[in-house]
């Protein structure tokens, strides 16, 4: 699709303002076809969790899956800078020579309201006298001649008190979130990020995690508290749940909480938010104070997404930057800045991207390279030596018309998830790869996460190796092994967001099983193609297990309030036939499973990866590839 860019700058302007309203218009109207969606409940959430596997790139998804254009701010006009020691200064380069004067005024959250705030005394500075900041957020104020020049939000992180060291025992935790990001859309849009997770981070990517409720607030109470069932209340702020930053706190850890898109925000939507600032830092403030600095732009932002969903930008600027920056770079820089800070601190620190991913699933991708340079310095600064990384989403895209195919429903239910661990971490508990390993493809959810992070805070990582928790357990720790034949009534997964699907045993003996089995098996000796001077070739010993797979979801009728669309349309269901097959090979003696679906074209595909189910000890010794390792035999 070629972009169109309007520009209001030209000598058109009724012209161009009729079109403009058009473009407008049909941004709405697309804007509520996007919304068209049915409820599809789970049937037996008592039943063993097959942990669904579809094709991300299945074709009734593709024509949903497209890639915009980058975004554009405008050119950098910043014309003051915050340094590593809290002085504001103006930047000679920009000043061409003028004498400029500027003043700021500290950003203060009120008294009893996390949605309004104040503008601090204006503090003057000026090319020869810079000054000293005095909270996080600023409102920077430039005169030239007796005329204001800018006016423009800055941040940074202001030091607060001494907070303990980290050390080889206690760990920090960082949440890198992005909200309303299935598994699958992650691996659609992110491609550059997740290799990096992946491939160089040696990331957990959990298969199987499931979401507990339908948006981002009862999955984030879940993680943070343990209880998705808080109702919340217009009259009663937050502060009193059992957040797990306070665990951190309580050990000396400093602490940050920072989510975008204030109206929408997972504890203020609806509700009173915080009457504390939930963290030693807390990126709230400075959203409100470009809010309040341009009303109308947060109100019309929704509408100028809607069309650059559709590659028009009107104003040739996009709708996702402040000043000179993307939204989203914004608050990486600011959990950079924190982590900079205090680098050497144990420390909690949350960040939960809203915006980039609520409404327009293409979006994710805009961020893809900023999402990946962030993980570099993560690495490359040394700072995942002693914290355990969560880069992860609370659900699948909600709104996107995505959700209205069967596999939209599925991967809406499937947030993505992964954990990166510490070297130190994984060689001395060697039992948490192991277990990490097997529970990646075991059903999971926050409250599980949960019981991971009041592990990190109280350094509990002594689970004996094959330690499971009673199943019916609200939660248990992702460092234990999570039981194989978990349901979601035992995971306390409510039927709307259980996504398992169910088996049925067939005979092994199936000329298609049988077909399809040999096929992965080639498939193996491929992938090991590279290595065949020291992998011996596999050939299929036994078939131990045949199941048809099949969806366990049921469109729930709508109740009393119905919408158009409802009438309107038949929600498409899951036609698609999928084989689950456990065989054998020789010499290896190799257990795998596969989960393959049959094509239009009477072929398959193999959805996910191969996985190998018994151990494979050191038959592999001779190749490093870890992504190999499960499939070589050395000769
Ligand atoms: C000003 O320009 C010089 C030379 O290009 C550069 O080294 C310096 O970092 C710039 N200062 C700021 C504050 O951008
Ligand atoms: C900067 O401000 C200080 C204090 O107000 C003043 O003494 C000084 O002359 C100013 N310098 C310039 C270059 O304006
Ligand atoms: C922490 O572990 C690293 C790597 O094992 C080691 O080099 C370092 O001395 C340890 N530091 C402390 C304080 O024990
Ligand atoms: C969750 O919170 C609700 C309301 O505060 C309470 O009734 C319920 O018992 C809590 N559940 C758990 C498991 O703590
Ligand atoms: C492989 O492991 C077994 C026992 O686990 C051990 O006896 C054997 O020496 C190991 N072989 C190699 C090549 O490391």
């Amino acid at each position: 699709m070629r972009a169109l860019r309007i520009n209001f700058c030209t000598r058109r302007k009724q012209v161009l303002l009729l079109l403009c309203c058009l473009v407008f218009l049909y941004g709405y109207k697309l804007h509520v076809e996007n919304e068209v969606q049915f409820n599809f409940i789970h049937i037996n959430t008592n039943e063993k969790c097959e942990i669904p596997k579809v094709n991300p790139f299945d074709e009734s998804i593709l024509p949903f899956f497209w890639k915009p254009d980058p975004i554009v701010c405008p050119e950098n006009t910043e014309l003051v800078y915050i340094d590593d020691d809290e002085m504001i200064h103006i930047n000679k380069n920009r000043t061409k020579g003028k004498h400029i004067e500027c003043y700021y005024q500290s950003v203060i959250r009120k008294q009893q309201s996390d949605d309004d705030i104040l503008f601090g005394t204006s503090v003057w500075f000026n090319v020869s006298r810079s000054a000293m900041m005095e909270s996080d957020f600023a409102k920077v104020v430039c005169v030239f001649e007796g005329k204001n020049i800018y006016e423009r939000l800055h941040y940074h992180i202001k030091k607060k008190q001494k907070y303990v060291e980290s050390d080889n025992d206690s760990f920090s935790v960082l949440i890198f979130g992005v909200d309303s990001m299935s598994r699958l859309a992650a691996i659609r849009e992110l491609p550059k990020t997740l290799k990096y997770l992946e491939k160089t981070l040696g990331a957990y990517v959990f298969n199987g995690y499931t979401k507990v409720g339908g948006n981002s607030y009862p999955n984030l109470m879940a993680l943070l508290t343990g209880n998705f069932s808080v109702p919340f209340n217009k009259k009663k702020f937050f502060d009193n749940q059992p957040f797990v930053w306070k665990k951190f706190s309580e050990r000396g850890a400093a602490t940050m909480y920072s989510e975008d898109y204030p109206r929408l925000s997972t504890f203020n939507y609806l509700t009173r938010g915080f009457n504390e600032s939930p963290g030693d830092h807390y990126l709230r403030p400075f959203y409100l104070g470009i809010n309040s600095e341009k009303k109308y732009q947060a109100k019309i932002t929704k509408i100028f997404m809607t069309l650059e969903d559709k590659d028009i930008t009107l104003g040739g600027t996009s709708a996702l930057c402040y000043g000179d920056n993307p939204k989203h770079v914004i608050q990486i820089d600011y959990f950079k800045r924190f982590l900079n800070k205090y680098k050497n601190n144990r420390k909690f620190a949350m960040s939960w991207l809203n915006e980039i991913g609520h409404d327009f699933v293409n979006f994710l991708k805009l961020g893809d390279a900023d999402f990946y340079n962030f993980l570099v310095f993560l690495k490359e600064g040394g700072h995942l030596k002693r914290s355990i990384l969560f880069f992860m989403s609370d659900h699948g895209t909600m709104i996107d018309k995505i959700r209205n195919t069967p596999i939209g429903r599925i991967e809406a239910k499937l947030p993505f998830f992964s954990i990166v661990l510490p070297t130190i971490l994984r060689q001395k508990y060697p039992h948490l790869d192991q277990n990490l390993q097997t529970n990646i493809n075991r059903l999971t959810s926050p409250l599980d996460l949960h019981k991971t992070l009041i592990d990190i805070a109280t350094n509990r990582y002594n689970h004996h190796p094959k330690d499971t928790e009673a199943i019916q357990n609200r939660g248990i720790s992702l460092f234990n092994e999570i039981p194989k034949d978990r349901t979601c009534a035992d995971a306390h997964i409510p039927e709307s967001s259980c996504a398992c699907y169910t088996s049925e045993a067939i005979p092994t003996n199936n000329a298609v099983i049988e077909k399809i089995t040999s096929s992965v098996v080639v498939t193996i000796n491929t992938y090991l193609q590279t290595h065949r001077s020291k992998c011996a070739l596999l050939t299929l010993k036994k078939i131990h297990e045949a199941k048809l797979i099949h969806s366990n979801l049921k469109h729930s009728k709508p109740g009393r309030k119905k919408a158009i669309w409802q009438y309107l349309y038949k929600p498409k269901l899951d036609k698609k036939q999928r084989y689950f097959i456990l065989f054998e090979v020789m010499p290896s003696e190799g257990i795998f499973e596969v989960t393959t679906e049959i094509t239009q074209t009477n072929n398959f595909i193999i959805l996910d990866k191969i996985i190998r189910s018994n151990r494979y000890g050191n038959q592999s010794a001779c190749i490093d590839d870890r992504d190999l390792k499960p499939y070589c035999y050395c000769k």
